[in-house]
């Protein structure tokens, strides 16, 4: 299959770039190297083209015609979008309607879309499935949740079959850490944010735990930690499946197991050998304390189900991090 990935070069996108081409698909990276990197997408042809950009997105369509997309490209800090509304709102929302506009002139078939689990914003039952109302509580959640009712309006208009891919948090690297996160001073994720204390590495030595008051059995904030490797699969899976008159709508990918803060840095406690210095902060506004996946949809309609576990997940994620220190620059 001919696959136009956006976003190609980032964190997710490349892992799915290798595993597609792997596979023996065609495959085209449309990146504006915003915080992509050239060299994660290997051999594979990049155009250094920005998704708003209209004129230069048609050009790449023409080119390549492609039978699907796969829709990485955006911003996707919840704590910057309540910073900067309008920039989120015109890289996310703007950039996908150019592009389904395109996909819809050059006649692309099935599309695929990185969702995220902030579409439900604190979700009231766990482990929460696709019928859970959408309560986006980050103008980022509200892009995801907007880009998804544009992806099912063009999909009824046109016959395009999609997929929304709600992810739960990606972590981890590939096993011989040829790929992974990068993930500088201002890394807002947890596991990297751990590592980085944990390597005694700026702007903090200390390590912040956001709220020990939730009602979970240690008081810290419950996640479901996914493997990207699992992720990238999962992309290939449901690209595979769509078809006939297949529409899937929502669909979570996590591993339905949830973990707490403390759990996920004492699992790194284990894995490097190091105890970092670990203070308690308040609450974060627009955190959800509680949010795993019933990833049970992924399994029926694509076979998917996660394969690697929390321990895998930290172990790559502190040998990528440790073996390449570029991607803590
Ligand atoms: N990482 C997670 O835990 C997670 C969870 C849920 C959803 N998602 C979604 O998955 C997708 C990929 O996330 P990631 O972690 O790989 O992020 P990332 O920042 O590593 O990748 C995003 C890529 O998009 C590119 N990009 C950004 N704006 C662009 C633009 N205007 N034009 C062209 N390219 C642009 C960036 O350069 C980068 O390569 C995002 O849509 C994100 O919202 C990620």
């Amino acid at each position: 299959m001919k696959v136009l990935v956006t976003g190609g070069a980032g964190y997710v996108g490349s892992f799915t770039v290798r595993r597609l081409l792997n596979a023996g698909h065609e495959v085209v990276v449309v990146d504006n190297l915003t915080t992509g990197r050239r060299e994660a997408v290997g051999a594979c042809r990049l155009h250094v083209v920005d998704i708003r950009d209209l004129s230069a997105m048609g050009a790449v369509f023409e080119g390549f015609r492609p039978d699907a997309v796969i829709h990485f490209a955006a911003l996707k800090s919840s704590e910057e979008s309540l910073r900067d509304i309008s920039t989120y709102f015109d890289v996310n929302v703007t950039g996908t309607q150019n592009l389904l506009a395109v996909c819809a002139r050059t006649g692309v078939r099935r599309f695929v879309f990185s969702s995220s689990c902030a579409v439900y914003g604190t979700p009231q039952i766990c482990p929460v499935d696709e019928s859970a109302p959408a309560r986006p509580e980050s103008p980022y959640g509200e892009t995801k949740y907007l880009c998804e009712r544009m992806i099912a309006s063009y999909a009824q208009a046109t016959g395009m079959r999609y997929a929304n891919l709600r992810y739960f948090n990606a972590a981890g690297a590939a096993d011989d850490a040829s790929l992974g996160e990068h993930a500088g001073p201002g890394a807002t994720q947890l596991l990297p944010v751990a590592v980085r204390a944990t390597l005694g590495l700026p702007p903090s030595l200390t390590l912040r735990i956001f709220g020990d008051d939730y009602p979970t059995p240690d008081g810290t904030a419950l996640r479901d930690y996914i493997h990207v490797e699992d992720l990238a699969r999962a992309h290939l899976q449901a690209l595979e499946r769509l078809d006939g008159e297949d529409r899937c709508g929502p669909v979570n990918l996590g591993r339905g197991h949830p973990v707490s803060v403390r759990e996920l840095i004492d699992v790194l406690s284990d894995v490097s050998g190091k105890n970092p210095e670990v203070v308690v902060a308040p609450r974060r506004p627009g955190d959800p304390g509680l949010s795993w996946a019933d990833p049970g949809l992924a399994l029926r309609r694509f076979g998917w189900s996660a394969e690697r576990d929390l321990h895998h997940i930290v172990r790559t994620a502190w040998d990528w991090h440790t073996r390449v220190p570029a991607s803590l620059e």
